[in-house]
């Protein structure tokens, strides 16, 4: 069956996220594409509501379990409600955020096996994986740098940095074990220069 095209955009704390996906937003829009732009956790009015949960610095003794089952609670929603729907409709979705954060968060942040979260992402997402991810990466002391000029932290942002190390050092080694799927955008250096690394991804994927 035809379908849409599925890319995710993920990174730890401060690598410019926000910017990086207005930009990918316009150059879709230029491009004439009707792109549907959407988040996790969250997407939809249920998932956004267990995304206030995991993300409410209050929760301070949620299990790691509990928090793992939450993002695949809300990614189920997501996937039922928004995503395949828009998928199956031929329209390409724009994630920010995806399964790769569950790796790299409750895997390598809070160090649950793997084979795990493996089991849930084959349970809730069957046989639906992105059709390309690109992982924007800075050191970890750079990005805290610039995450640190902002509001009150979250229940993440609230983590050390070696918990970000282990989030980056999961996001590399997945992107590198399969570079067809992945690129790895360098997101040092000046807006412009960054956002010249994705048109030429986003160039490339529009061909
Ligand atoms: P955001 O701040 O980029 O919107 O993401 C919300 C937080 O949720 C961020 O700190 C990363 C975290 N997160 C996980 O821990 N696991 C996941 O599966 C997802 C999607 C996000």
């Amino acid at each position: 069956m035809s379908r849409g095209k599925f890319i995710t955009i993920e990174g730890a704390e401060g690598v410019g996220k926000t910017t990086s996906i207005a930009f990918i937003e316009d150059y879709f829009k230029k491009a004439g594409y009707d792109i549907v732009l959407t988040r996790e956790p969250g997407g939809t009015p249920m998932a956004e509501s267990i995304r206030e949960l995991l993300l409410d610095a209050r929760q301070t003794s949620m299990a790691d379990d509990t928090e793992l089952l939450l993002m695949f609670a809300a990614r189920a929603q997501h996937l039922r409600e928004k995503i395949v729907p828009a998928l199956q409709a031929d329209r390409w979705v724009v994630c920010d955020r995806f399964t790769d954060a569950t790796y790299a968060y409750q895997g390598g942040g809070r160090g649950i096996d793997k084979d795990r979260i493996a089991i849930l992402e084959d349970w809730v997402q069957g046989e639906l994986r992105p059709d390309m991810t690109l992982v924007l990466d800075l050191p970890v002391a750079e990005g805290l740098k610039r995450a640190g000029q902002r509001s009150a932290p979250d229940r993440f942002e609230q983590e050390k940095q070696q918990f970000f190390e282990r989030v980056r050092a999961v996001y590399l080694e997945r992107a590198r074990a399969t570079p067809q799927r992945y690129r790895i955008i360098d997101a040092s250096g000046t807006i412009n220069e960054v956002q010249s690394r994705i048109k030429t991804v986003l160039d490339e994927l529009t061909a």
